[in-house]
């Protein structure tokens, strides 16, 4: 047995991720990335916050029937009808967690709550113990700890663990904190409370001075026994702790942590790209672990020291976070049973024969264009074929663009509005601009084009251009997707994507927001 405590990897991706403005995502989308943190062996998955909408309740309730080997975690205010929402959510988990939480400090006490300290431990204490009465697994946060008076932590943590609360998490809501004193806090709330040994303590920290990850190691190396991530450090505004640093950092230095994950690192960048790809918030190169030149060695001395031996300049192996050196997988002459196989591998499912089949077609027509296709096209294959199956308002047909030097360029589209043909032409300053105008001359959607950012998906110029279109209607923020050969035809599917998931609307409202 492993002499190290065991560090709980809680992921948040699917609740404080989905906070970044534009990172979106459906309830198909949600589960495929439950999946993926399922095979990373993530400890806890919070999975929404149910109250939030039908949406994000029945997104919640659906992971918790069908992910096992994690717990499935809901987040609720400490409001009776919070957390009866999270309870109906995670009912069918395997193993199910409500997380209630209420602010700590004076600034949210004064000016959002509205409510005097006593009030918020009262609360606080109703709260857990209204969840105790639907689950074992309570967590209790004290939201903007970071900002909270060390005494005033000590008094609600105290009367949460006594009510029943067995993770305690302290929040770096906005980014403030600067490691050796956040990991000072930590130090102090369990030396102080005199109930601390009753619960694990957690950290969920805020990355607005790029400091999220270094202030929860800072925390680990102080006694917390949970840390709160995200994949890619996606989250409410400059993000959370990203997942994949944190846990890398302390395998890498098992010399100075006196803790190990559970998590399987070689899923990491798989989980990574799903989920860029799902939210269309790009990885940037120079990210560590998961970015494309995380492991690239460009200058000649690093280069020739890496062949010499690897460790001169890696302290990590590339294939040890799922990168793959040979990820050539298939190409023309590849049949369906290889391309199955393949599928599996990369743990890609589709619900229907009739959806293999069609993602077959597609791989066999891109087969023609470009010969090799790569684990990545497949994961672009995938995400496509199953865009084209939920049922959207808009439909591209076909396309075509006129672009010649000193000539403005034209686009004529063909489109479907429920299931009805039409054709569409524009000019613009280019083919993409020619190319949103033809589809606005029909749809007039009144959106605000927010981003538009095109990514090759592999290298060279016979690459798949993943296209992502963020447009923004009412407050209402959504990211489009689209891949193709052609970046015209990439950009007029993600246009049309996200103008699919405008038009399915919905409202939720904002965990943080609105309290109490
Ligand atoms: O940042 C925060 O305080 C949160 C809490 C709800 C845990 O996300
Ligand atoms: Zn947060």
């Amino acid at each position: 047995m492993s002499e190290k405590d065991k560090l709980v990897i809680f992921d948040t991706t699917l609740r404080d991720g989905e906070q970044s403005p534009g990172a979106t995502m459906t309830k198909a989308e949600k589960l495929r990335i439950a999946k993926a943190l399922e095979k990373l062996k993530v400890d806890v998955i919070e999975a929404g916050f149910a109250i939030a909408s039908q949406g994000d309740f029945e997104a919640v309730k659906s992971i918790a029937e069908s992910i096992k080997e994690s717990t499935i975690c809901s987040l609720a205010r400490a409001l009776d009808k919070d957390i009866d929402r999270a309870a109906e959510a995670i009912r069918p988990a395997a193993r199910g967690r409500i997380h209630t939480f209420i602010a700590t400090s004076p600034i949210h006490m004064k000016h959002k709550l509205q409510m005097d300290p006593d009030d918020v431990v009262a609360q606080a204490v109703k709260a857990v113990t209204r969840a105790r009465g639907h689950v074992d697994d309570v967590e209790f946060s004290c939201e903007d700890a970071g900002r909270s008076e060390l005494d005033f932590l000590c008094r609600i943590i105290e009367a949460a663990i006594d009510a029943g609360a067995r993770t305690i998490n302290i929040p770096d809501t906005v980014g403030y904190a600067i490691p050796e004193q956040f990991g000072e806090t930590i130090r102090q709330l369990l030396n102080r409370i005199p109930n601390a040994d009753k619960a694990i303590f957690s950290v969920h920290c805020h990355n607005d001075l790029g400091l999220a990850v270094a202030n929860s190691l800072a925390a680990v190396n102080a006694g917390a026994r949970q840390v709160e991530c995200t994949i890619n450090g996606l989250g409410e505004r400059a993000g959370n702790a990203s997942l994949e640093e944190v846990v890398m950092a302390v395998r890498t230095r098992q010399d100075l942590f006196k803790v190990e994950t559970g998590i399987d690192t070689q899923h990491i960048v798989p989980a990574s790209r799903l989920v860029s790809t799902i939210t269309g918030f790009p990885v940037q190169p120079n990210k560590a672990i998961v970015g494309a030149n995380a492991f690239a060695h460009e200058s000649g001395i690093h280069q020739d020291g890496v062949l010499k031996h690897r460790e001169t300049y890696e302290i990590m192996r590339a294939q040890d976070v799922g990168w793959h050196t040979n990820s050539l997988v298939l190409g023309k002459h590849s049949g369906r049973n290889a391309f199955r196989t393949r599928l599996q591998e990369l743990g890609i499912q589709f619900e229907t024969e009739s959806e293999l089949n069609e993602a077959f077609t597609r791989f066999k027509a891109l087969a023609d264009l470009k010969h090799e296709i790569f684990d990545e096209d497949l994961q672009a294959i995938a995400s496509d074929t199953r865009q084209n199956d939920e049922d959207g308002l808009y439909e591209l047909v076909c396309m075509q663009v006129c672009s010649e030097t000193g000539v403005v360029p034209r686009a004529s589209l063909t489109m479907k509005v429920e299931n009805k043909e039409h054709k569409v032409e524009a000019e613009g300053s280019g083919p993409v601009d020619a190319t949103f105008k033809a589809i606005e001359s029909l749809v007039d959607s009144g959106c605000n084009l927010q981003l538009y950012s095109v990514n090759n998906i592999t290298s060279g110029t016979d690459a798949q251009g993943e296209v992502t279109v963020r447009l923004e209607r009412g407050g209402r923020i959504v990211n489009g997707v689209g891949a193709d050969t052609d970046i015209i035809i990439a950009s007029a599917k993600a246009y049309i994507e996200a103008l699919n998931l405008i038009s399915r609307g919905g409202t939720r409202q904002h965990p943080q927001g609105a309290d109490v």
